[in-house]
This record gives structure tokens, C-alpha cells and sequence, in this order.
């Protein structure tokens, strides 16, 4: 999968995209990531991508011809140079052009997951006072928000968006930390992990994980994840499509290690 970033920070996209598990999911060519400096299709001599809203008002909006260019240039040519020339245009894929925006729709693990099945996407950072809305209109085919907050520009959700999809590719994540045990994987909230020491100030891990008996171990996850999804988020749980097991077993007492 091909990830386009176009910004006017590449600074603070590039570290991220070159840590860890995004590093190495391009390393191992499962993503490509691109980052595009806006400024870079500008033509002014101050490599200008705003200008003072019409009307009047409050901030500076983004222009739409720095924009237009480089997602031109991404795309592989102009509308206009396409035009006449039908083969090319037919080859040319359609990615989704992405404005990132706090109108947007809600990004989900769902929409991640479906859109980590296409091959190509680009995300447009973009800044809360506004993008010239004919980028909104003409340019971009999606806008998504990362949550009803307002940050200072659309970079960190752009980095969120692309680290999703990446750790969804095949092969991004270890086979112990595949993504479909991931929580939202089925609307069930995760169950508690631990790790040594077994115990910590006198913090101990549940005898139960320590026994070795699978099945109960299993029971016991479940117990957790029915539990802490019904309490912590009661949208999610109205979602699930539970067994009479689960329902017997969310009822019951937190299974435990049997008395020695
Ligand atoms: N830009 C500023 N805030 C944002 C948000 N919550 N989601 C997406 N883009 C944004």
C-alpha cells in the first residue's frame, strides 16, 4: 500500500514514519510512505499556502492551487493532460484523497480496516481556520476526523491514520500480535496483560495466568473482556452478538486458579 502525506511540516510527519514498526513495515516494502512539502508547489518567491479569507474574519486559509498541484503531480498528471489521452486515464488508479478534518466522519478500526485493503492514499494535512472549501468540493474524496477535539493542524491525525493502516497490512505485526485479537476486533474491549516480575510492591499477578490450565485461562480472558466492555463501553457492548455461554459466564464470579 502507497501512503501519500502532503503537509506543510513534513518535519513533524518524516521522524515518525522512520520509528519502529512503520519503519519497518516500509523496510520490508508492505507500505510506501511519501511525504510531500506543500511548499514545494508553491510559486512564490515566500512559498505561500495561505492567503486571508474573503469576507473577512478570523485565521488564514489554505490555498487551493499549492494543493491542486501537488495532488496533480501525485496523481500522475493533470485532469486536462488526461483528457485525450483515454488509456492512461483508465490505467491510472483512483486512490482516495483524504482532508483530514474535525468535520470529518469518525475514524474507526472499522474504516481502518477497510480502507487497509486499498492500494494507494493520500492524506491531506489540513488546518482547522480551513482549506479554500473548492478543495472540499472538487479535490479531495473523503475528510475524516480522529475525534470531536480541534488540534493545531490535521499532521498528528494524518500520522494516526497511517499507523493504523500499516499495522494492518499482512505481515506488519509479529504473528503474536496479529491484529485481529486486536480490541475493537469484535467490539470487545481487550483482556488485562501482564508480565514479570510475578509480583511488584506486593502487586501480583492473578494466580490464574500462572497455572498453565488453557481453557480456564481463556474463560477467565473472556470473563474480562465481557466485563470491562459492558462497563467501559456500553455502545460497544450493545453491538455484540453474545452465546448464552457468554451471557452465563459475564453473569458468573471472575473465574480464578482453583485452590491448591
Ligand atoms: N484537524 C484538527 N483537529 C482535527 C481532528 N480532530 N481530526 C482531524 N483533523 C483535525
Amino acid at each position: 500500500m502507497r501512503i501519500d502525506i502532503v503537509t506543510t511540516l513534513p518535519e513533524m510527519i518524516t521522524p515518525a514514519l522512520e520509528t519502529s514498526i512503520l519503519k519497518r513495515a516500509a523496510e520490508r516494502g508492505l507500505v510506501e510512505f511519501r511525504v510531500v512539502n506543500l511548499r514545494d508547489y508553491t510559486r512564490d518567491k515566500h512559498r505561500t499556502t495561505d492567503d486571508a479569507p474573503y469576507a473577512g474574519g478570523g485565521g488564514m486559509v489554505m490555498k487551493i492551487e499549492p494543493i491542486a498541484a501537488a495532488l496533480d503531480d501525485l496523481l500522475g498528471g493533470s485532469s486536462d493532460e488526461a483528457q485525450g489521452n483515454e488509456e492512461a486515464f483508465a490505467l491510472r488508479h483512483k486512490p482516495k484523497v483524504v482532508l483530514t478534518d474535525p468535520r470529518g466522519r469518525q475514524w474507526t478500526q472499522e474504516l481502518a480496516r477497510q480502507w487497509a485493503q486499498e492500494s494507494h492514499i493520500i492524506l491531506l494535512c489540513g488546518h482547522y481556520e480551513g482549506v479554500d472549501d473548492r478543495v472540499r468540493q472538487n479535490l479531495v474524496t473523503d475528510e475524516v476526523s480522529i475525534g470531536d477535539y480541534v488540534l493545531t493542524g490535521g499532521e498528528l491525525p494524518a500520522l494516526i491514520i497511517a499507523d493504523a493502516l500499516t499495522r494492518l497490512q499482512a505481515g506488519a505485526l509479529g504473528d503474536s500480535e496479529a491484529p485481529d485479537k486486536d480490541t475493537f476486533s469484535g467490539n470487545l474491549l481487550e483482556y488485562p496483560h501482564y508480565t514479570r516480575p510475578r509480583e511488584f510492591r506486593g502487586w501480583r499477578v492473578p494466580d490464574i495466568l500462572l497455572g498453565g490450565n488453557h481453557a480456564l485461562i481463556e474463560k477467565w480472558r473472556r470473563w474480562n473482556q465481557l466485563r470491562a466492555t459492558r462497563e467501559r463501553r456500553p455502545d460497544l457492548f450493545a453491538k455484540l452478538e453474545l452465546t448464552a455461554k457468554d451471557y452465563a459466564l459475564m453473569e458468573s464470579e471472575e473465574p480464578a486458579a482453583p485452590v491448591e
